[in-house]
């Protein structure tokens, strides 16, 4: 019988904080991830590692081998730094999920996650900063984020279609943006709060007095703790949820109220310098959670200034680690 669970991209940052939860639950857990070991975010001994560029169908086969359950969390992808300037590497992760969703069937595993992503929604819906939240139901008719958002509004689909011609259950998340410890906070694939912590931190330990904002700071967006977004995709997997659902933060918040958190907690005030030709994405987006709480009966619920600061902590660490290594 079936017994693993895999988790795809347990390199990444979603992935392995995962592995972590799933082996303190004792589960026996596979973690796949392209990059060599060495530059995994986590590595945890308990779980069976492996490297393998899931891409291609026979390490798909190879990493499905005997999994009950899989969480497809792999994908080439970032901030808005990096998705607005890597279409086409953004929509090749669509043969990531397919070929692990072929050798899913396989191999009869049981159950498939896939992590689509609040970019699925229509740019016509996001065009003023103050918008009500998306709905599950916004999707359609369909114009999302060029590139990545193409990409995993079609993996949603192939996910169903899996779903309703062979049988393997699956269940889609559209994950709003995610931070947290252990997340990507430099190198140009980072996000808006990891970015911001470390541009506060920088100024921090180097005395400078200003930072540079990417657009007019006045668009908004959610942002979901880690142990939220866990939780979430845990209680969705094995939930009877068919559609894909919102996993997200619904605390709406400018930019520039981002910046006043982590500026708060650094107990800073910076001069703000406004770069309005920078990678901007939609002008508003927040998730509508009413699905969430009807189908799974919770919904993400940990402040942003809470996890703020267990961000900011971990980010300032991993600055002052680089400036004086
Ligand atoms: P991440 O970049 O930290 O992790 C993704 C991992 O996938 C990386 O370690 C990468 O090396 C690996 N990967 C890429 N291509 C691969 C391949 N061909 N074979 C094997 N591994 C490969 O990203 P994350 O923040 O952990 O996101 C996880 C998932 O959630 C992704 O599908 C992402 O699109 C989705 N998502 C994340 C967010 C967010 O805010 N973090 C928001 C929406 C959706
Ligand atoms: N990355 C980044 N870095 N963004 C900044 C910065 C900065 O220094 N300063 C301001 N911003 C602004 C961006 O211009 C954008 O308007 C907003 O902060 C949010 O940017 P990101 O966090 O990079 O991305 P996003 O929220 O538009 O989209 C992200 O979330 C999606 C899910 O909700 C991306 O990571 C997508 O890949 C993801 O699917």
């Amino acid at each position: 019988m079936n017994t693993v669970i895999l988790v795809a991209g347990a390199g990444g940052f979603i992935g392995g904080h995962l592995v972590k939860t799933l082996l303190e639950r004792s589960l026996p857990v596979r973690g796949v991830d392209m990059k060599p070991l060495t530059e995994w975010y986590q590595v945890h001994p308990g779980a069976e590692n492996l490297v393998l560029d899931l891409a291609g169908i026979d390490a798909c086969r190879i990493a499905t081998k005997g999994v009950r359950e899989i969480f497809n969390l792999a994908a080439d992808m970032g901030g808005m730094g990096f998705i607005e300037n890597n279409k086409a590497l953004c929509m090749l992760s669509v043969l990531i999920n397919t070929h692990l969703l072929m050798a899913a069937r396989e191999s009869g595993a049981q159950r498939f996650f896939f992590s689509s992503s609040a970019c699925v929604y229509p740019d016509y819906r996001q065009r003023d900063a103050d918008i009500p939240g998306l709905k599950e139901s916004d999707a359609y008719p369909a114009m999302p984020e060029d590139g990545y958002g193409w990409e995993k509004l079609f993996s949603e689909r192939m996910c169903r279609h899996f779903r309703e011609d062979f049988g393997l259950v699956t269940r889609a998340a559209r994950y709003h943006n995610v931070y947290g410890p252990h997340g990507t906070w430099d190198g140009g694939r980072e996000k808006a709060p990891a970015a911001i912590c470390r541009k506060v931190a920088q100024a921090v330990l180097s005395g400078r007095h200003e930072i540079e904002i990417w657009g007019d700071g006045e668009q908004t967006r959610s942002f979901m703790y880690i142990d939220d977004c866990l939780e979430g995709s845990l209680r969705l997997m094995h939930s009877d949820c068919e559609e894909p659902l919102n996993v997200g933060s619904d605390e709406m918040v400018s930019i520039n109220q981002l910046v006043d958190i982590v500026e708060d907690i650094a107990g800073v005030k910076l001069r703000r310098a406004y770069k309005l030709d920078a990678p901007k994405g939609v002008r508003g987006r927040n998730s509508d959670n009413d699905l969430i709480k009807a189908r799974l009966g919770w919904a993400p619920s940990i402040t942003l200034r809470d996890g703020l600061a267990k961000t900011y902590a971990w980010v300032y660490e991993q600055v002052a680690a680089q400036k004086s290594s």
